[in-house]
């Protein structure tokens, strides 16, 4: 996830550009830069690190531009540096592109574009649009654009300008999203309308396949085919805090909803139609993979209950013997390790202090260490051996949501990945096939929002709930009742539902709400007798299974439907509720939802 914005019009753009960025830097702030015209040539100005960089070096130059467009960065590929900062240039330096989005054939294109003689300086993917539009440029921008967008395969909101072309600026969108917004005589272009607020409420919402051609007061929409369509002014009403989060109440809210996406993004380019997988940065031979005795996964929190997930699902798929810890007792209980073993370090901001201590005990043992982080050059993406990573854009609500659901994402493509270099694995196509499915089963489930805020209601007024589940149904559990603890304040507890009757069923009593997850076919009749041992002592049962389950919504008192997903891939849909579950019940309780009270969102002291 990045941020994007354009201007074209009378007034100075660097200030405008600026500004916008400042409002997109939630976005991502890895680094920045500015493209704007002026002399008749193209000034280009980006640097690694918050914006702020990029402000001091400015400092007030480029004053007379009147056209240009901005980038704020989120890095995927391509580590956080100046080089790989945006805007990217073609060959001449006369054509500037910006990009939010992964292009997942860059690597192809790039060697073709490579082989007629281009010049890349990045490690981005791109850059390689400059060099296309360079390519199928022959005098008219927007038909370089047009010629360029049908070899891409991926994601993109894009903004490309010409020093050919003063009066122009071009958009087009593919599952990113970009907006342009309308003024008298002026233009802009930018991922979110926030970053528009302080010049216009008047926007067009591209949609997917659609190109702008903008001139300054003026905008020409076509669809992908070429074709002109009219749209429809979308006018603003919201004040500015509610625009930046997208019109949610809230980020965790918006991060929840921006689900199907982070999938998608975490997925792109990865997986194979035939069930193989690419994963860049991770460098396994298949020497390396077969001698692997065990993996070792060390995480904090809500990315150790995805490690949960991946015990269960690495030691099933692989029959390869896995140990979980979270990382501040990893590090002192002496763990037994060697060359032999994978450290698997799970963490979203890539600093948990336990974490990274732990990752650097696992590489003295001699273990190799994989990570699995979201931001991009983080100290534990820089010192493991291998980086998956998850694509899920920055989050900012304390409650990780789509961090969670996309490290479960790259753990089913890393089981690929070692199933494949170990030479076993008959189940590949299965898996690969349904999380292609996944982005529009988690769609599926989030359109139960309605009832689960309902449902919220119910559990609000009470001091205690529980969870249970069995098999991957039990770490899911862990995560639904962290996710409601921290930020409802409620107290609950998850346990395996087998373990009930040692102990925990003694705090059952009239009216406590228990959440029964039941997705995994061959437990099922075994966590029907759980929920009937809890409703047996007054529990009220909110259970989400599968339809047709019909022994299990007869006996609970709610039922939520999940999708027919097998198995093994239910962690990725189950968990959506959940979060769902805990927000509307914290907001019910009247609780500060994306900062909850004692908690950071990035724990950096042990
Ligand atoms: O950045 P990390 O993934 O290493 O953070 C680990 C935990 O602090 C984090 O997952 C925490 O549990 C979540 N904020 C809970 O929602």
């Amino acid at each position: 996830m990045c941020g994007i914005v354009g201007y074209l019009g009378p007034r100075p753009a660097v200030p405008i550009l600026v500004q916008g960025l400042e409002r997109l830097e939630y976005r991502g702030y890895d680094s920045a830069g500015i493209a704007v015209l002026e002399g008749g040539g193209l000034l280009v100005e980006k640097r690694a690190g918050k914006l702020a960089a990029l402000k001091s070096h400015l400092n007030g130059n480029m004053a007379g531009a009147q056209v240009g467009i901005g980038h704020t960065r989120w890095a995927t590929h391509g580590r956080p540096s100046d080089v790989n900062a945006h805007p990217h240039l073609d060959c001449t330096g006369r054509i500037a592109v910006v990009h939010n989005g992964i292009i997942e054939n860059y690597q192809e294109l790039r060697q073709e574009l490579a082989a007629k003689g281009h010049r890349f300086i990045s490690e981005t993917d791109t850059e390689v649009l400059a060099h296309l539009v360079e390519e199928f440029y022959a005098g008219d921008l927007l038909q370089a654009v047009f010629k360029m967008l049908p070899v891409l395969r991926g994601s993109y909101a894009l903004a490309v300008m010409s020093a050919d072309h003063p009066r122009e600026l071009v958009g087009a969108r593919q599952d990113s999203p970009l907006i342009v917004g309308l003024a008298a005589g002026e233009t802009y272009l930018a991922s979110d309308i926030p970053a528009l607020l302080p010049y216009t409420r008047d926007n067009y919402i591209l949609e997917n396949g659609e190109v702008a051609w903008i001139t300054p007061g003026e905008v020409t929409v076509y669809d992908a085919n070429g074709s002109r369509k009219s749209k429809e002014v979308f006018h603003v009403a919201w004040d500015l805090q509610a625009a930046e989060k997208g019109g949610y109440a809230h980020f965790m809210l918006k991060e929840i909803h921006e689900q199907p996406r982070a999938l998608r993004d975490t997925l792109a380019g990865r997986l194979k139609d035939d069930g193989r997988v690419r994963l860049e940065g991770v460098n396994f031979t298949p020497e390396e993979a077969a001698a692997l005795e065990k993996v070792a996964i060390i995480a904090c929190g809500t990315a150790h209950y995805a490690g949960m997930v991946g015990k269960y699902l690495l030691e099933k798929l692989l029959r390869l013997p896995v140990e979980d810890d979270v990382a501040s007792e990893f590090r002192y209980r002496e763990p037994i390790l060697n060359e032999h073993t994978l450290g698997l370090v799970i963490s979203q901001s890539g600093e948990t202090a336990d974490t990274l201590a732990s990752l650097r005990e696992a590489k003295k043992a001699g273990a190799q260490v994989l990570a699995i982080t979201n931001v991009v050059g983080s100290s534990v993406a820089r010192e493991a051996d291998h980086v998956i990573y998850t694509w899920a854009g920055p989050e900012i609500a304390v409650a990780s949501t789509k961090a969670y659901l996309t490290q479960v994402a790259s753990l089913y493509l890393l089981a690929l990945h070692l199933g494949e270099k170990r030479s076993h694995a008959p189940w590949a196509q299965e898996i690969a096939g349904g999380l292609k499915d996944l982005p529009d089963q988690v769609e599926e489930v989030l359109k139960l929002e309605p009832r689960i805020k309902e449902l919220a209601g119910r559990i609000a007024p009470h001091e205690h709930a529980f969870f249970i589940g069995r098999g991957l149904d039990y770490p899911v559990s862990l995560e639904g009742s962290l996710k409601l603890k921290e930020i409802s304040y409620l107290h609950a507890e998850a346990y395996a539902a087998g373990e009930l009757k040692h102990g925990t069923l003694a705090l059952i009593e009239e009216g406590t709400p228990v959440i029964a997850l039941a997705t995994q076919a061959q437990l099922l009749e075994k966590m029907l007798s759980n929920i009937k041992e809890v409703k047996a002592r007054g529990a009220w049962v909110l259970a989400l299974t599968q339809e047709g389950n019909t022994a299990v919504t007869e006996e609970a008192d709610a039922v939520l439907y999940l999708p027919p997903v097998p198995s093994i891939l239910a962690p990725a849909v189950t968990v959506v509720p959940l979060q769902l579950l805990a927000y509307y019940t914290a907001v019910a309780r009247g609780c500060d939802v994306d900062k909850p009270r004692n908690l950071a969102k990035s724990v950096t002291v042990e």
